[in-house]
């Protein structure tokens, strides 16, 4: 057996892995085409303008050595000489032709710019309204800064396809037919065969060489993601990382994947060198080959001076988008590579979504019942176990239980982030998983166990409950939360700046907010999650009056740590193991004498 040269094991090891991503890119190319054709209509003059002008500019440069040819045997000594006003006349004529292509060439980029824009601005917002759509589950595993730069990559190769593919390929290719069309047509077949034959032998090159690259660009596409994802995750817990002293320890952990990085990019440049070298090789044998043949023709006195320019310049006009062609199929390949990542992210379906038939929920009363909830967030680990509830419309009802017992998973269950494994969810009788998600959350008013705010104003940041309520209902909001005290000794008042995920504000505050946005939505059902655990007990008794008057008119579920705030409530329900162990009123069950009994001693204990 002969043994296998290196470099075709290696592109034929290659081969094998990249089939799959053909495979990719045939699937790949639809769905682009069904995301962009509307842009591309849309803007259907500018387009077809821009094509025009493309037209021109490719018309001027292939005037251009007939120009040379003209004026180089106009000057050559045997044939006729031409009279000076002929001569002014073919040189304004070539530096007219050398000035149009390069004008047609912007004005046709200036004029597709603005498609190129159009289409990134599109699938940017697709993508954006696409990745909110997701479930929690999706964004809680999510890495943001590898995201952010996946849809970067993304919407970038976007451009660069449309731009390129248009202006590019398809023109080069067409000057390839033409120049070969030319050299058959005036100089017989031997040139246009030197011509195709080193096309065919340079596309061939690169498409291999830019096969058997794919997996080293896609290396540092995926080295870059990470490190970047590290860099984001690392300043997002900036105060953990001082709490804990650990800048050493991030900044090893970022080395090392920027290390990692950089050695992807120190094998996609090798291999480009590669890739490179062999093209350049390529164009200078087929150069040289088509000087030759044309030098010693003109010896042999069967072509002018002039026809041995005119060819000269052809190639040189040919191989000079030739060689952008490779740098440009190099970068379409990369370009489809970041463009399929940032369409898987758009072909993820979300685990819930709204039945293909879903209503709009309409809330009368505001009852609320949970029937035989099943349900586990990893298969292994159940927490809710058949759970039975029902929670009267205009009721308040508290949920006390242990940390971990499930109470916040009920409430997301109720808000549908998650669907329940078995049983049904239904607020006055309608199950949720029969209307739109929004629908129902339309009809929910929640304060969160943990509060983060937007990065903006306190006054935005309570707007955020409902985006149209004016400045009074922001006021408004802001006395039933019992904020007004706070806002008062704040030197920007309602327009001071909360920083990052609100970190400039204290918990209690954050609450506060919290509160204030819940107020302003003011939706028929009210959640509160620990909406006070981070509140000193003052602040807390004013909170809990400003939740007990909106409450009185509301369908108002509440869970509490502390149980001395819900002794009040028309029900109290405990849970524990993923089921209610108990349910009725403060003084019942303490007479009942069982879980919520000994919860209630004990915590009374340690108060006193
Ligand atoms: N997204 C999640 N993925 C996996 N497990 C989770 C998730 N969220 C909560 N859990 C687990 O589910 C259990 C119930 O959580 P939770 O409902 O938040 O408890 P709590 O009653 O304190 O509000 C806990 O053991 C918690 O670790
Ligand atoms: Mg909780």
């Amino acid at each position: 057996m002969v043994p296998r040269p290196f470099w075709l094991s290696y592109i034929m090891r290659t081969k094998q892995t990249e089939t799959l991503s053909a495979q990719a890119s045939r699937v790949l190319l639809p769905k682009l085409w069904q995301r962009l054709s509307p842009v591309l209509a849309e803007h259907k003059m500018r387009v077809a303008l821009a094509l025009l002008f493309l037209l021109a500019a490719k018309g001027g440069l292939l005037l251009i050595p007939f120009l040379l040819k003209a004026l180089v045997d106009g000057l050559d000594g045997d044939a006729p000489a031409v009279g000076g006003t002929m001569l002014l006349m073919m040189v304004l004529a070539y530096g007219g032709a050398r000035f149009a292509n390069t004008l047609f060439a912007e004005l046709r980029d200036t004029l597709f710019g603005r498609v190129t824009e159009a289409a990134m601005h599109r699938i940017g917002l697709q993508v954006f309204e696409h990745v909110h759509r997701l479930d929690l589950d999706y964004h809680l595993n999510r890495r943001t800064g590898g995201l952010a730069r996946d849809i970067e990559r993304g919407t970038s190769g976007i451009s660069f396809l449309l731009r390129f593919f248009i202006f590019n390929i398809a023109p080069t290719l067409f000057e390839i037919g033409m120049v070969a069309g030319i050299l058959w047509f005036n100089y017989g077949f031997s040139y246009t065969g030197v011509v195709l034959a080193s096309v065919v032998v340079y596309a061939w090159f690169s498409f291999r060489a830019t096969r058997w690259r794919t997996h080293f660009v896609r290396a540092v596409n995926e080295a870059d993601s990470n490190s970047n994802t590290r860099a984001v995750d690392s300043l997002l817990n900036y105060e953990t990382v001082k709490y804990f002293n650990n800048e050493q320890y991030e900044a090893s952990r970022y080395d090392q994947s920027l290390q990692q990085w950089q050695d992807a990019r120190q094998k996609n440049r090798l291999s480009l060198f590669a890739l490179n070298g062999g093209q350049a090789l390529i164009i200078a044998l087929s150069q040289t080959f088509m000087v030759g043949m044309a030098a010693f023709s003109v010896q042999r006195g069967q072509l002018t001076l002039g026809d041995f320019v005119l060819i000269n310049q052809f190639m040189l006009q040919l191989f000079m988008p030739l060689g952008f062609l490779g740098f440009v199929y190099r970068e379409i390949k990369a370009s489809l590579a970041n463009i399929e990542t940032m369409f898987k992210l758009l072909d993820r379906q979300p685990k819930v979504a709204d039945a293909p038939d879903a209503s709009t929920l309409r809330v009368g009363p505001g009852r609320i019942q949970f029937q035989q909830v099943h349900f586990a967030y990893q298969t292994e680990r159940t927490v809710l176990r058949g759970l039975d509830l029902t929670i009267e419309g205009g009721q308040t009802v508290a949920i006390v239980g242990a940390s971990g017992a499930g109470k916040s998973t009920l409430i997301k269950l109720l808000f549908r982030f998650y669907d329940p494994d078995s049983g049904t969810i239904s607020i006055d009788g309608t199950p949720i998983h029969r209307v739109s998600q929004d629908s129902l959350r339309q009809h929910i008013a929640i304060v969160p166990q943990d509060c983060v705010l937007f990065n903006d104003s306190l006054r935005e940041n309570i707007r955020y409950g409902k985006p149209s309520a004016d400045d009074d209902a922001v006021a408004a909001a802001v006395r039933a939360a019992h904020l007004e005290d706070f806002v008062a000794r704040l030197p920007d008042g309602l327009d001071t700046l909360v920083g990052e995920r609100g970190l400039k504000l204290s918990g209690g505050e954050r609450q506060r907010v919290a509160i204030a946005r819940a107020v302003l939505k003011d939706a028929p059902i009210l959640v509160f999650d620990e909406a006070t655990s981070s509140l000193d007990s003052q602040s807390e008794q004013a909170v809990l009056s400003a939740f007990r008057e909106l409450a009185g008119h509301h369908t108002a579920v509440v869970i509490a740590h502390r149980l001395s705030t819900i002794v009040d409530a028309d029900s109290i329900v405990v849970l524990q193991n993923g089921v209610v162990v108990e349910q009725g009123q403060h003084t019942d069950l303490l007479a009942r004498d069982g879980t919520y009994a000994s919860l209630w001693q004990a915590q009374q204990r340690s108060q006193t």
